[in-house]
């Protein structure tokens, strides 16, 4: 399997369809690179997935280059991108070039922030300075407070005309490709046929040029709200339900662990 660079991802529009997904450790990037996909985000999304939280307000960069360094390390094929979290971007372009080369020097091919026309600026400066950067528009997310909660955005025509020129300013300012997340399908294949880099869609319709996933959601493993576009396509959660509890019932009965023959309990 050859290696998914930026440059890929960018020239499979119209090529390929994107199957992206959220990974967040090593175990898990290794088992996505091995079914094949093209690209796994270090989403922001663990403050939800894997810290417990109601929002990713709080994940921090420590947080995501933990979490880069064994991601990559399990992805030998697909491209792995880093989520640029609240406050490593808002804090000055400096201080979020800074920040982003972290992201790359923790094993990230690219990075990925939320906002429009006014990350336009910034997404420009981290592609001169060689770094690729994934944009992400419509429901960023980092703005729920802003939003007032988790809403689809774009829904009035001044509102999708505004998404619109987000998706068009972050793909002119050098963006290899753009999240459409929680947007109006029609929205969404209009993005999709005025931008020359690939859209990835995340409750945003099929008519994208790939699609997210957040891993808990398509695995099945997220004991909380699964938004109503996701699917599940594994119970994994079921099955580690089954598995602990096998486990510590044959404890309990004293099954597990069987005796050992003398021989094999000797230490070499
Ligand atoms: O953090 C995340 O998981 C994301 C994807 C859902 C696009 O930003």
């Amino acid at each position: 399997m050859k290696k998914w660079t930026t440059a890929a991802i960018r020239a499979a529009k119209g090529n390929v369809k994107l199957a992206c997904v959220t990974a967040y450790d090593y175990t898990f990037a290794r088992l996505a690179d091995a079914a094949g996909v093209p690209l796994v985000l270090v989403g922001d999304s663990m403050g939800m997935t894997m810290l417990g939280r109601r929002d990713t307000l709080r994940v921090t960069m420590d947080n995501i280059l933990a979490a880069t360094g064994a991601v990559s390390r399990g992805a030998q094929n697909a491209c792995v991108v880093a989520d640029m979290p609240f406050g490593s971007t808002q804090c000055g372009d400096d201080a979020a070039v800074a920040n982003a080369v972290k992201c790359l020097q923790a094993g990230a091919d690219a990075v990925k922030l939320e906002g429009g026309v006014r990350a336009a600026g910034l997404i420009r400066r981290l592609v001169s300075c060689g770094i690729p950067v994934f944009a992400h528009v419509g429901m960023t997310p980092q703005s729920v407070n802003e939003y007032g909660g988790f809403k689809m955005q774009g829904k009035t025509r001044a509102a999708a005309q505004e998404v619109l020129e987000d998706a068009k300013a972050v793909s002119a300012a050098g963006a290899f490709a753009v999240t459409l997340e929680c947007i109006p399908d029609e929205l969404a294949a209009e993005i999709t046929a005025a931008v020359p880099c690939p859209t990835v869609g995340i409750g945003a319709g099929p008519v994208c040029d790939g699609q997210f996933l957040v891993m808990h959601d398509l695995l099945g493993l997220n004991t909380g709200h699964v938004p109503s576009f996701a699917r599940k396509f594994a119970d994994l959660g079921q099955a580690a339900i089954d598995g602990f509890a096998a486990y510590a019932a044959a404890v309990m009965d004293g099954s597990f662990p069987p005796p050992r023959p003398a021989r094999t309990q000797e230490r070499t």
